[in-house]
């Protein structure tokens, strides 16, 4: 009882430091990754583990339920860190992300690759569908893709949700499908934030920074992807729980863990 009262004393401390993120998500973004430093364990990024623990888990799915084909969309690529291990498994990996300071990052981590590249576009808008179509027939791809996802629809209100999910089914056509995987922590802001290692005395840096600069995540799990990806448009090829592994926050080399969702979705 006690330790759930002083948890709550988290409150004001938390509402303050998020006070001064831009209220525009694509501003905060941006900024974010124009601001943020390294990237990997020991790195700055809260959702970068450093390891491919994550991905191993997620291999089983992808190359079983995902024609390898054809290319692959990492829709809000980050750093492009699961970009550049998609390439071992399709023929092309295009990264896009709402942040040009992402997309910046992303290919200066890529430098010397081949077969990926990165755009920046708002997935939530027609605009954005149309600029990954014309990279990919830049690339010599035209048609359908594939579209990996990863903590990205936990971080959008509920209609930029339904917006992107309705994007995703003009990019997938009739053989590509779709990963995706989110955070679906089943507790309110201070129980995700402790989860993670936050106390009244300190919060590890990466999260702090996190709190800082972006929108306050929700979570996605099954009810939230049934209202995005209506049944009428979609089917679910499978689904369940998946563990997303953050950068370590509360030892020096292990990650801390998220209960999470995955979902193989392919338009009907
Ligand atoms: C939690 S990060 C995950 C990054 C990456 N998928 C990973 O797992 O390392 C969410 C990413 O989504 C991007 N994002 C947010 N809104 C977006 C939008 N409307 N269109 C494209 N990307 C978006 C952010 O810029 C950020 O890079």
């Amino acid at each position: 009882m006690l330790s759930a009262l002083k948890k709550y004393l988290l409150l004001p401390k938390l509402a303050k430091l998020s006070s001064n993120a831009p209220k525009d998500p694509r501003v905060a973004w941006d900024q974010y990754w124009g601001r943020v430093g390294a990237t990997g364990a020991r790195g700055d990024v809260l959702w970068d583990s450093g390891s491919d623990h994550e991905l191993q888990a997620y291999l089983e799915h992808l190359t079983r339920q995902l024609d390898p084909n054809i290319p692959i969309v990492d829709v809000g690529c980050g750093s492009g860190v699961f970009s550049r291990a998609l390439v071992a498994y399709f023929p092309y990996v295009l990264g896009v992300d709402v942040s040009a300071n992402a997309v910046s990052r992303a290919a200066a981590e890529s430098e010397g690759l081949e077969r990926v590249s990165y755009v920046a576009a708002d997935m939530t808008a027609p605009a954005g569908t149309r600029t990954v179509a014309v990279a990919l027939a830049a690339a010599g791809f035209s048609g359908e893709a594939n579209i990996f996802i990863r903590g990205v629809f936990h971080v959008l209100k509920r209609p930029s949700q339904a917006a992107l999910a309705g994007q995703l089914h003009t990019l997938v056509g009739k053989r590509g499908r779709v990963f995706l995987s989110e955070t679906n922590f089943r507790g309110n802001p201070i129980q995700y934030v402790s989860h993670l290692g936050a106390t009244l005395h300190s919060i590890p840096g990466p999260l702090e920074k996190a709190i800082r600069a972006l929108p306050i995540p929700g979570r996605f799990g099954a009810e939230q992807r049934r209202r995005a990806f209506p049944e009428a448009r979609w089917d679910v090829v499978e689904d369940g729980p998946v563990t997303i592994e953050t950068r370590p926050l509360t030892s020096v080399d292990r990650p801390e863990q998220i209960p999470g969702y995955f979902a193989v979705l392919q338009a009907r």
